[in-house]
């Protein structure tokens, strides 16, 4: 499927973008690991939460659902997981794969997980580095995905300092940690997304934080429960930098999750002179959310405060739209695991961006990016949703008509983008490839 977008547009409306991604898929593999059954609402019916739905299926759980955002999920407790029939593939979820390799290490059954030419292309050692640490056996050609992982393997509890900031190693060597002899402390060189850490209590398992030395202990159980899933931050960021850089624009997004190790798109939206303000903050299930409006307001370039980029890590795609759209400069560093997601979203970008005549400068922890006219062309994708959904709100401030080449992905985190974003006012035509 490629888009077309034609250039021009004001973005206005109320909507609630799909569910928390990452959320999502902590609440099957939790709900799976449960004692009891455990209920979701607001789950994201996407091509990765549905990988990890499918992957906890064949292993013996039952799940009925998602059926309008409703799963539930009849937990089979933490050691009745069966051994699938065949290898797991996860398609495109690096969250799928890496924080399973956690699970999975302290089962006693031999299992392989693989996926997608993109996730095959994916990093491993850094959740099989931990893990052998542990006493796990995995093994991978070159780091990268297929992962054999040996059951049957005695897990002790260790403590990792992690060399990069990574949620999915943390979360990854948390939950072999259920699985291991004694306590297993991690801690992270910038605070990352905390959901695994919330949904655990969640589930009556205790998580200690002390001065940032987030550990557990091995050996405890986990009791079903609710979960109601915020909307994605992550694809509410599409809209907020869509309504911040088309003028006349007025948006309300409802229900966006906004828990704190998630709202780097937020801060630095307003520090760019965005007008975004917060409504209805409340908490739901242990995470905070609230309604978003967001107006049009003119974009100045800065210098994106170090501190918050893992805090907007997956948000950047989107950010470098209002970088381009903004007066002046803006400029990028301490972001090298950009390199490392879907597809290296540097390198994707700022061909994008040059495609479009913005000038950028490539860095290798980061990009440059002045300000300017954007005009139109081809963009290619790289097999990465948030590459395809970023070029498609630039078409509001284009001067040419946009063409995204393979945005199928684009399923993975959030299905029916198309027609939401027609809905809110942007002029796409979803083709279908030759
Ligand atoms: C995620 C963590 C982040 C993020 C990904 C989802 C998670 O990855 O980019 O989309 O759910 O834990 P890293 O841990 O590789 O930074």
């Amino acid at each position: 499927m490629e888009f077309k977008l034609m250039p021009g547009g004001t973005v206005t409306g109320e909507a609630r973008v799909p569910g928390d991604k990452s959320i999502s898929h902590r609440s099957i593999m939790l709900g799976a690991l449960a004692e009891g059954t455990t209920r979701v609402s607001g789950f994201l019916e996407g091509e990765d939460a549905l990988a990890t739905v499918a992957a906890f299926r064949a292993m013996g759980v039952r799940i009925e659902g998602p059926e309008d955002g409703e799963v539930e999920i009849s937990g089979v407790g933490l050691h009745g997981l069966k051994a699938p029939a065949h290898a797991l593939d996860v398609g495109n979820s690096g969250t799928t794969i890496r924080l399973l390799s956690g699970l999975l290490a302290g089962q006693d059954f031999d299992v392989e997980i693989t996926g997608d030419v993109s996730l095959q292309k994916r990093p491993m050692g850094r959740v099989m580095e931990p893990l052998a640490r542990m006493g796990a056996k995995i093994d991978g050609s070159d780091g990268k995905p297929p992962l054999k992982i040996t059951g049957g393997q005695a897990l002790q509890g260790i403590h990792y300092d992690l060399p990069m900031a990574s949620a999915q190693v943390k979360s990854c060597v948390l939950l072999a940690g259920l699985y291991a002899d004694g306590r297993t402390s991690v801690t992270e060189p910038a605070p990352t997304r905390d959901h695994t850490e919330r949904m655990l209590r969640g589930f009556g398992y205790e998580v200690k934080n002390e001065n940032g030395v987030i550990s557990l202990a091995g050996g405890g159980s986990l009791q079903g429960c609710e979960i109601d899933v915020p909307a994605d931050i992550s694809s509410a960021a599409f809209f907020l930098v869509a309504a911040s850089i088309a003028p006349g624009s007025d948006l309300l997004l409802t229900h966006v999750g906004i828990n704190p190790t998630r709202i780097g798109v937020i801060n630095i939206l307003t520090l760019m002179g965005a007008d975004i303000t917060l409504k209805n903050e409340r908490e739901v299930g242990g995470e905070p959310v609230a309604d978003i409006r967001v107006r049009y307001a003119p974009l100045k370039g800065i210098e994106i405060p170090e501190d918050q980029v893992p805090l907007a890590i997956d948000e950047f795609p989107a950010l470098f739209i209002a970088a381009a759209c903004a007066e002046g400069r803006t400029v990028l560093r301490g972001a090298e695991e950009l390199r490392v997601k879907e597809s290296d979203r540097i390198a994707a970008m700022a061909e994008g961006l040059t495609t479009l005549g913005v000038q950028n400068e490539v860095l290798e922890d980061g990009i440059i990016i002045d300000g300017g006219p954007l005009g139109g062309g081809v963009i290619y994708t790289y097999h990465d949703h948030r590459i395809a959904m970023a070029f498609s709100i630039a078409a509001l401030r284009a001067e040419q008509e946009i063409r995204v080449m393979d945005c199928d992905h684009v399923a993975t985190s959030f299905p029916g983008f198309d027609a939401l974003a027609r809905g809110l006012g942007l002029q796409l035509t979803a083709l279908a490839d030759d």
